[in-house]
């Protein structure tokens, strides 16, 4: 008897503005499907049905990367085989690669009978961030693998931790244009200056405690990033004046999402998240780039799994 499993992974907010490589948040639209099946015959089969043309070999997918990095701790004869339609656009900045990697392994963990723990997932989904962006980065995996908003506070050892948040609208745009993370990372100055430094870490620490609290102002005070978001917003256009007409339509505040392109903006109410998504539509329709926008929440449950079919 052959058991097929869907896994829906979510697409996800890395670096939370301040945040840089330590917080994240999934989203609950959009998400990337999979089908996934043990197979008869040892190694990774995965088949995209999708328009992205990413490749199909194990060693070169960031799927496939993830369950090799899984199939070292198991039976050699293991096999695994894979239909991926993915929505979350490669490139896009909504943790595309973290959706495919998280997504492949906790499928495979859970047609495995859950052999594996979270942290194990998380360990081994970071491997095809790794093949991905040449780093390895917990930052999307964790919300996308866990839901709602995770603090990574180390990756070696692995320690997440779960923040409570109060209610929040996301409103997100992500210009048809690709930055592809790698190139983004590359151009981060490598040292920072201690006022820098100071400012960043209160305004993490303040973001995690407004989640917490609850206490909205101090979450939109917090939303400031003034190290990575001055070098990063030059690969995006029109930030700057997105971002300020975003807040001046009262949004609490928001930035680059992951590496980019995307740009996010949290809002207390869905009005406002509205009303920030047509400032959006404006801004990027006058600067004649295509976009495609997002009205969500924040998805509490992470990855999704459902037994669809028994043969
Ligand atoms: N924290 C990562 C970065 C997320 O900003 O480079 C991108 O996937």
């Amino acid at each position: 008897m052959n058991k097929s499993i869907k896994v829906l992974a979510p697409a996800s907010v890395a670096n939370l503005v301040c945040g840089f490589d330590v917080l994240g948040m999934s989203l609950a639209d959009p998400a990337d499907e999979m089908i996934m099946s043990l197979t008869d015959t040892p190694g990774i089969k995965i088949i995209h049905e999708d328009e992205y043309n990413l490749p199909e070999e194990a060693e070169k997918n960031v799927a496939g990367a993830a369950l090799l990095a899984m199939m070292k701790e198991l039976d050699p004869q293991t096999g695994f085989f894979l239909r991926v339609k993915k929505t979350i656009k490669p490139g896009s900045g909504l943790g595309s690669s973290a959706a495919s990697a998280a997504g492949a392994v906790a499928g495979a963990n859970a047609l495995l009978g859950n052999k594996f723990s979270q942290d194990d997932l998380v360990r081994f989904a970071m491997s095809g961030e790794k093949l991905a962006s040449g780093v390895k980065h917990a930052d999307n995996i964790a919300p996308c693998l866990m839901g709602g908003i995770t603090l990574i506070r180390s990756i070696m050892p692995l320690d997440i931790v779960k923040v409570s948040f109060p209610e929040l609208y996301v409103t997100v745009v992500h210009p048809q244009i690709e930055v592809k993370t790698s190139d983004a990372r590359e151009i981060l100055r490598k040292q920072v200056l201690l006022k820098d430094a100071i400012k960043q870490w209160g305004n993490i620490a303040g973001l995690v405690a407004g989640f917490m609290q609850k206490d909205y102002s101090l979450i939109g005070r917090s939303l400031e990033d003034v190290i990575i978001e001055p070098v990063r917003s030059i690969l995006i256009p029109g930030f700057n004046e997105v971002k300020e007409k975003c807040k001046n339509a009262g949004a609490l505040g928001g930035g680059i999402s992951g590496s980019g392109p995307s740009v996010f903006m949290l809002s207390v109410e869905e009005k406002t998240a509205n009303r920030v998504s047509e400032v959006m539509r404006e801004v990027y329709s006058c600067l004649g780039i295509d976009f495609k926008i997002y009205v969500t929440k924040i998805d509490e449950k992470g990855v999704k799994i459902e037994v669809f079919q028994h043969q």
